[in-house]
């Protein structure tokens, strides 16, 4: 993963790179450096660590101001995270010096064939990347010497270069991670993410696959392998400043859960004129014309996904599968005749649902993105895209990015559906349900107090509140580091029963009437074995000891509702064990490494 920033220009090049290093912290957040050109020619000044983007301001104070330098906030893939590892690398000689998103596949090949007996000090792939630039330009040009490094490259990259000797230029060089070029007529940015541009540039550049840039002084030249000029789209920024700022919350976190009821109303004011869905009449030609539907996510999006298949199955009438995006694009099982491929992602920078895409892309196969970051990298290359309209999302631990998935998953499945519901009317009932339930946090951090003090929990359900259950336990889990499960309620007895002792938190999720009473009984069996449990349930199936009783919603929707106060038991379960809610850790955001 990793995120990177690089700046060529008049204004003060620390405060832009370090800005925007906190910004992409989301991206990785182990080990954090900057490289920065000094006052006389030739001089650069590096400041890396094991850390924050934080402790990387307090060590990198300079009296002067920079006009050139490049940053990164690392997710370490190869070697720890330390010191020597963290970017900026810089070649043999000192003279190159490169921050690098992405994994070499072939370092260790390349190091043999072009680098033997190198003194390498990291144990980085990226070091490679520096050392044969260096190599190159002993025959070649700068930018030929570039080139050919990135012709030899397997794997993904973006990288930013600086030239210790050139004080006016800059270089940089993308492929399969993602890399923006921001513009400004104070200088040029270069960024994993367009959050890294936002407050400097109000226009950038998406870079495609294979391009090389390079910057010299306000101009930016973009050139494929071969050295031939690219034409390329100028667009315009429209991120909102404001909302990537914490605000009054604690945490982002919290912030997001709190905004999921004004998340669902955007959608609605969206997609909606009247009662009636203004959805692209191509996205629903293109669900129409295929016979099945192959949901490709990861992580909470593939949970997302796990709804989305009930949704295009029991509304519309449309077979579905949900697959991992990892698992299927190496193992793809057999396809039906008229495939559309569906991406599911928060960010539409995933790696391992981007290895599917370029695959069904090239076998000729439909597809469409749904994804909140329109200038992402799934929302450029699919057929299609539809925007989720969540707004940014900083925490790592995805929540409004959720179930504004499982809304416009709902709204694609009702138009293709006999539309015998009121669609519009169901999201907005569901939007002050999840604010009715949101007013009863305090409520909810004394019950997690009181229920969730083991090491471990299971989340329990069927039929759609299990899959509500998967998401709720991957929260839990993932902020937390309670180990936690999401279990098919009546499929708890064939073996995992075992694991439940005295105290054992059980959390059942009950919104379905025919379910109901399978579920509760599965409850007693849990119980008669000592478990600590939770029902959360929805008013039409509650008993009274349930502890938290939601407003009745239209039944395939529930999870929109029924995860929310899983969050909350996910946060206030974290806040009590004194963790990093927004950055917990070994995790990042935006996981752009296959
Ligand atoms: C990472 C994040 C998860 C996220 C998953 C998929 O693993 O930590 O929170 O669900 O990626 O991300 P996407 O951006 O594709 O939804």
């Amino acid at each position: 993963m990793c995120g990177i920033v690089g700046y060529l220009g008049n204004e003060n090049a620390r405060e832009i790179i370090i800005k925007g290093l906190h910004r992409l912290e989301y991206r990785g957040y182990d080990s954090a450096g900057i490289a920065l050109s000094g006052e006389g020619d030739g001089t650069l000044h590096i400041f890396k660590d094991k850390g924050r983007v934080a402790h990387l301001e307090e060590i990198s104070g300079i009296d002067f101001v920079s006009h050139q330098g490049i940053g990164h906030t690392r997710w370490a893939t190869h070697g720890v995270p330390n010191q020597v590892n963290s970017h900026p690398h810089d070649s043999e000689d000192g003279r190159f010096f490169i921050v690098h998103n992405g994994v070499i596949e072939n370092y260790k090949e390349l190091k043999n064939q072009y680098l033997d007996g190198r003194n390498f000090k990291s144990d980085t792939d990226t070091e490679v990347i520096a050392y044969l630039i260096e190599k190159f330009s002993e025959k070649l040009t700068v930018e030929e010497a570039i080139r050919k490094t990135m012709s030899l490259l397997e794997g993904s990259y973006a990288l930013a270069i600086i030239d210790r000797t050139e004080k006016n230029k800059m270089y940089a060089a993308k492929n399969k991670s993602p890399l923006l070029i921001g513009l400004s007529d104070n200088g040029i940015i270069v960024g994993s993410d367009v959050m890294a541009l936002v407050g400097f540039s109000k226009e950038y550049i998406p870079l495609d696959d294979h391009s090389f840039v390079k910057i010299e002084g306000n101009t930016v030249a973009i050139y494929d392998i071969i050295g031939k000029e690219m034409q390329y789209e100028v667009k315009a920024i429209d991120v909102d400043y404001l909302n990537i700022e914490k605000g009054e919350y604690a945490h982002f976190m919290l912030k997001e859960i709190n905004e999921q009821p004004s998340v669902i109303r955007q959608i609605i004011g969206r997609y909606f004129d009247g009662e009636k869905v203004t959805l692209n009449g191509e996205v629903k030609k293109a669900i129409k014309e295929s016979n099945r539907l192959y949901i490709i996510a990861a992580g909470t999006s593939m949970n997302a996904g796990a709804i989305g298949r009930e949704l295009f199955e029991k509304m519309a009438g449309i077979p579905c599968e949900v697959h991992i995006a990892s698992e299927f694009a190496y193992n793809m099982p057999l396809l039906s005749k008229r495939p559309l491929f569906i991406f599911i992602s928060q960010s539409g920078e995933t790696a391992d649902s981007r290895a599917v895409l370029v695959n069904i892309k090239a076998k000729g196969y439909r597809s469409l993105t749904i994804t909140n970051v329109k200038t992402s990298t799934l929302a450029r290359e699919a057929d299609h895209f539809v925007e989720i309209h969540a707004g940014p999302e900083i925490a790592v631990a995805s929540t409004k990015a959720y179930t504004a998935q499982i809304a416009i998953l709902a709204i694609l499945a009702y138009t293709l559906s006999d539309q015998h519901i009121n669609l519009r009317k169901e999201l907005s009932k569901l939007a002050i349900s999840m604010e009715n339930v949101i007013d009863k946090k305090e409520y909810i951090e004394e019950l997690v107090r009181e229920k969730l003090t083991k090491r471990n929990c299971f989340y329990i359900g069927r039929g759609i509140d299990y899959y509500a259950c998967l998401e709720s336990s991957l929260k839990l889990k993932e902020i937390s580091y309670i180990q936690t499960e999401g279990f098919a309620a009546g499929e708890l007895k064939h073996g995992t029963i075992a694991l439940i002792e005295e105290g054992t938190p059980v959390i059942a999720i009950i919104s379905q009437r025919k379910i109901n009473h399978n579920t509760r009984s599965n409850l007693q069996e849990v119980k008669s074995r000592g478990a600590a449990t939770i029902v959360i349930s929805t008013k039409a199936v509650h008993e009274t000891t349930d502890q938290i009783v939601l407003d009745d919603v239209y039944e395939l929707f529930s999870p929109i509702l029924t995860v929310v106060p899983t969050q909350l038991i996910a946060y206030y379960a974290a806040l009590q064990r004194g963790y990093d809610i927004d950055k917990p850790r070994n995790l990042a955001k935006s996981v752009t490494v296959e």
